[in-house]
């Protein structure tokens, strides 16, 4: 979600809505502004992009007044409705909150307000706060302090804006995990998700840490811990152009959204691991009497979301042991495949818009299977056609080519295998306690690829003028040598091809010449050492016959080195989940061919972020 806040001599509208608009990036499913003017506070909100809200404003506008806010959202509790749209408001109606995050507590503490004898209107987490700032605010007179107050009450991560009728020169901004940067202004000061919202007017900016409260008034800006003392922050002047700015500083979205990788896995398992190391999938609405019943499981899915598939299906059929095929979503329903009431099928889709999965997903459904959907954008199609869904938190994706959304329909993946394998209880109940401990440091040591990636980078421009690039693994790494193949066509468009390692000397062998580069996804030699040997013999077979070799290779695996031209380390994971380190290099390796090749890297010819035909 993006959030502005601006308290000066300007019309707080203006600057608000034009701050939005630098920020519809990060959301686009319904809009809201509020305004403190002449004692009172009036608002306005409207699902859809950000016009609904302004044809609104032409058609009932607010009066003028010079602090204000405003939010667009992208939808987790709670459909984009206009009702569910921020901001949110106490019963006084002198109260308005917008908000970025999740808070974990929201139920506890919205029966907690029902019997105090608030009346609740939305179905977000965000309207418990308004209502808690009310309480405070009467009892404290100061909304900074309220503020304060009603933060430490809340679980999980938010990044919170509001105003107060009775202090009208004043602004309240609170971060916890979501971004919150202060534009510092003369006689004007703004809040906002980026600078992107405020650099029209300023371009020196005041970053908050984790836990600080921040007052904004006129003349000047106070920040605080949530325990009250002061705190020290960090002024930085912003020298990125509008548009680069709206990037984060970034070249291009996709640069942005691989960097987002580790906060987005963190977000994806967010609240779904309890405190005893359980999974608690709440969203699964599917009843576990209904679960336990399943005896075949189908994924369905196009492009990235179907490699993200190919391993689901491992992760399965692993760890719960039922049958689980993955299908191309655009293949499925003409083949008639053999469905039932014990089918259950998982359609995943970053857009939820997705033509062929949404048509596959329809199949099934008449056929009597339960459809699960693992999807990334709240109230679209494909899960509210569903009869359950697990949504990925990876926040809005522009570029076109998927990598975020990727490592979380993974983690979506692993969270479904690993919870059926929970509630069917396998012989592989203690590996599944252990995964799931393994799985809350993921994003670091996706973080950990993140820093390494310079040498990549470089191979890369060093590759710039090749024809072809091949791509082999096996077990998991036969899926990500496939996504490895499809960044490569998306964004440099050159013939690039992924293959099972094994099936190499069947046929595309004779493919092999001097110094073609060919990429080998290298499995953890601990797992299964089998296939680990294999490939090694596989990489072997290739540099004989003159094979450039990239080989990716979990850390110490020593085995690789005298055979691998170019050795890319990853960090050692449990089999299963080494996609999630694995796929990182090859993103990083074709975004930088392409840009090597002069391509344009977020929107790349021919394609469309959602294919909304079939
Ligand atoms: C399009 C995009 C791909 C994406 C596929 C599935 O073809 O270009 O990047 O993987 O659709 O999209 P979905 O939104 O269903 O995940």
């Amino acid at each position: 979600c993006g959030i502005v806040g601006y308290v000066g001599a300007q019309s707080a509208l203006d600057v608000v809505i034009a701050g939005l608009k630098r920020l519809e990036y990060r959301g686009y499913d319904s809009a809201g502004v509020a305004v403190l003017a002449d004692g009172s506070l009036a608002a306005a909100k409207k699902a859809g992009k950000l016009v609904n809200l302004e044809k609104e404003l032409v058609a009932h506008p607010l009066p003028a007044g010079s602090t204000g806010l405003g939010h667009t959202r992208w939808a987790t509790h709670g459909g984009p409705t206009d009702v569910n749209a921020h901001p949110h408001l106490d019963n006084s109606g002198r109260v308005a909150v917008v908000h970025n995050g999740i808070i974990e507590n929201f139920a506890a503490l919205r029966a907690e307000l029902a019997e105090r004898g608030h009346r609740l209107e939305s179905e977000t987490d965000t309207e418990v706060v308004a209502h808690l700032l009310a309480e405070q605010f009467s009892a404290t007179g100061d909304l900074a302090e309220a503020m304060r107050q009603v933060c430490r009450r809340l679980e999980g991560a938010f990044t919170l804006v509001a105003v107060h009728a009775d202090e009208p020169d004043v602004v309240v901004g609170a971060r916890r995990n979501s971004p919150l940067v202060v534009g510092v202004g003369e006689g004007e000061n703004f809040l906002a998700s980026d600078v992107a919202a405020f650099i029209a007017h300023t371009r020196s900016a005041i970053e908050l840490g984790q836990d600080q409260v921040v007052e904004l008034r006129r003349e000047g800006v106070t920040v605080t811990n949530f325990d009250g003392s002061v705190a020290s922050v960090r002024a930085y002047h912003v020298d990125w152009d509008a548009s680069a700015a709206e990037k984060g500083g970034y070249d291009y979205f996709m640069l942005k959204e691989i960097a987002e990788q580790p906060k987005a896995v963190a977000d994806t398992l967010l609240g779904r691991i309890d405190g005893s190391g359980s999974l608690s999938l709440d969203e699964v609405r599917i009843p576990v009497s209904v679960l336990r019943e399943v005896d075949k499981v189908v994924i369905v899915a196009c492009g990235t979301a179907y490699h993200a598939g190919m391993i689901a299906k491992l992760a399965i059929e692993h760890w719960t042991r039922i049958p689980c095929e993955t299908e191309l979503a655009s293949e499925f329903r003409y083949r008639d495949p053999i469905l039932d009431q014990r089918t259950l099928v998982v359609a995943i889709s970053q857009s939820g818009e997705t033509m062929d999965t949404l048509m596959a997903l329809r199949h099934a459904r008449e056929q009597g299977a339960k459809v699960l959907a693992i999807c990334n954008t709240n109230g679209s199609t494909i899960p509210r056609e569903s009869d359950a869904v697990l949504y990925t938190h990876a926040g809005p994706e522009v570029a076109v080519a998927s990598t975020k959304a990727f490592l979380t329909q993974l983690v979506a993946c692993y969270l479904v295998a690993l919870y059926l394998g929970q509630v069917r209880g396998t012989k592989w109940g203690d590996e599944i306690e252990a995964v799931i401990r393994e799985l809350s440091d993921i994003a670091a040591a996706v973080d950990t690829v993140l820093e390494t990636m310079e040498p990549v980078r470089e191979l890369a421009r060093s590759l710039a003028d090749k024809d072809t690039v091949l791509f082999l693994g096996r077990h998991v790494g036969y899926p990500v040598a496939l996504e490895g193949a499809l960044k490569l066509k998306e964004l440099a468009y050159m013939h690039a091809e992924g293959f099972a390692a094994g099936e190499l000397k069947h046929g595309p062998i004779a493919l092999i010449e001097k110094d073609l580069p060919v990429v080998v996804v290298v499995p953890s030699p601990r797992g299964r050492s089998v296939l680990h040997d294999k490939i090694v013999s596989n990489i072997q077979e290739i540099r004989a016959r003159g094979a450039r070799t990239i080989v990716i290779a979990e850390e110490g695996d020593e085995a690789v080195v005298p055979y691998a031209d170019h050795l890319i380390r990853i960090p050692a994971t449990p089999t299963l989940l080494q996609p999630l380190v694995a796929t990182v290099p090859l993103q990083v390796f074709a975004c930088e061919l392409a840009t090597a090749r002069g391509n344009e890297v977020d929107q790349p010819r021919n394609l469309a972020k959602s294919v909304t035909v079939e």
